[in-house]
């Protein structure tokens, strides 16, 4: 395991290139497997995540090839339509190879996967939007079974949930219902940027699809899918997180490139509020830290919305702005791991019913943390950039599960952060 050491204080200047989305990538790959022509995908970026994808793929069958940024996928014989234990359970988003599996097999076998810090991670309504289009699912020995012994029929399917639409959701059953016989109507549809995406890339394929971005997704089942070349969406969460590194620790400004501005104004729009002078270009996003910088209440809100995504980099820097600012999650209201190791730091945040209350403080200092999971990890490496000292931060692999290089590109901007073995 490795550890990173950040060296607080010292001022960031100049920019960073962004990767290609992690989160729009998983489904991407996955959909690869609704044809046995070659696909290429770009910027698919190096992490974890998009890597154990790789390995369900060629589990199943797939052969991959990866140069830098860029995939080529052929599932021409697949060998299998097993998801296992082993790899699902290292990443929840695995679950996104049901709706391709049952749709190329008429059948999935997936293992369920474990919850996560961030809190219980259900798949009930991808389950119910799969049974809607006709397959019948059961879980046996911690996997879930997925038949449909009669093909897949589209039909309406809501897919909204108590904590409003799911994105992976989503894209399960868009991708089982590109395949379908007849149309498919999805109502409580995700309407993410990545979503969109995906959308996109089925559309190359040569599946009807109108609708992507919006609540009511309307598709026309085809016979088959061809092969396409994609290149992948900016990655909105790694923007977000730099442009928060540079509203707690800009000298004058940071500027983030090969971004996607409209995907993120709900945090442009946050930092605006906060006092950060924050301008958009054609492709890229410069923020500073504010002047007189006010605190703010936030809750996380699907697309559109702000992110639950970016909640966490958010409490790093209401954790040093004068007043009070409040967080509400309400995607993942258990999603506040990084509070308690905030706190070791000094910061004075109050946690309850999926609610944080912050009271700026002057400076946090240096201590050992511990990171949890992807986005608090990313939130306490940003604490550590203004914090007094040096802060050890371990089990840095949850950052590498969706950050490409990060120490890598916060050293490009100025910061002191070096990765040593734990
Ligand atoms: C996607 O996860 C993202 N992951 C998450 O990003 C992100 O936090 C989440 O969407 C919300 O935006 C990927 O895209 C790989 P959901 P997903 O289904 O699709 C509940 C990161 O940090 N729900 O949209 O798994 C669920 O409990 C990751 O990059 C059900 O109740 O999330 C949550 O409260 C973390 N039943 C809400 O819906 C279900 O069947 C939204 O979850 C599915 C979800």
């Amino acid at each position: 395991m490795e550890k990173f050491i950040v060296h607080g204080g010292s001022p960031l200047s100049g920019s960073v290139n962004i990767s290609g989305s992690k989160n729009a990538s998983l489904p991407i790959l996955a959909a690869t497997l609704l044809t046995r022509e070659t696909c290429v995908v770009r910027r698919v970026p190096d992490v974890s995540d998009t890597n154990y994808m790789l390995q369900i793929l060629q589990n199943l069958g797939a052969e991959v090839e990866r140069a830098s940024g860029t995939v080529v996928i052929r599932c021409e014989k697949l060998r299998s339509h097993e998801a296992p234990y082993d790899l699902v359970r290292k990443m929840r988003a695995s679950v996104c190879v049901m709706g391709p599996l049952l749709a190329r097999h008429n059948r999935a076998d997936v293992s369920l996967p474990g919850g996560c810090v961030i809190g219980d991670r259900p798949i009930d309504l991808h389950l119910r939007g799969l049974e809607g289009l006709g397959a019948e699912a059961r879980v046996e020995g911690g996997n879930v079974r997925l038949e449909a012994r009669y093909g897949l029929e589209g039909r309406e399917i809501d897919m909204s949930g108590k904590h409003g639409a799911t994105v992976l959701g989503t894209d399960n059953v868009m991708m089982a219902a590109v395949l379908a016989k007849g149309a498919t109507v999805i109502t409580g549809a995700a309407c993410e940027p990545e979503v969109v995406d995906l959308a996109e890339f089925l559309i190359s394929m040569g599946a009807k699809i109108s609708g992507a971005g919006t609540p009511r997704i309307e598709i026309e089942g085809v016979a088959e899918l061809g092969g396409v070349e994609h290149t992948v969406i900016p990655d909105r969460i790694e923007a977000g997180t730099f442009l928060v590194a540079g509203a707690m620790a800009a000298k004058e400004r940071i500027t983030v490139k090969r971004v996607e501005p409209r995907h993120i104004e709900s945090l442009v729009d946050l930092l605006r509020r906060c006092g950060c002078p924050v301008e958009v270009g054609d492709g890229s996003i410069s923020v500073g830290r504010a002047e007189n910088p006010v605190g703010a209440n936030v809750t996380t809100d699907p697309y559109p919305g702000f992110p639950t995504d970016m909640q966490a980099q958010m409490c790093a820097l209401f954790a040093t702005t004068p007043g009070t600012s409040v967080v509400r999650d309400t995607i993942f209201p258990q999603r506040f791991m990084h509070a308690s190791e905030m706190k070791r730091m000094g910061a004075d945040i109050q946690v309850e019913d999926g609610t944080a209350v912050i009271r700026g403080v002057e400076q946090l200092s240096a201590a050992p943390v511990m990171a949890s999971d992807l986005r608090a990890s990313a939130a306490l490496v940003l604490a550590a950039l203004n914090a007094k000292g040096a802060t050890e931060i371990s089990r840095v692999y949850h950052i590498d599960r969706g950050y490409e290089n990060i120490d890598d590109k916060l050293i490009q901007l100025g910061a002191e952060i070096e990765r040593v073995p734990a």
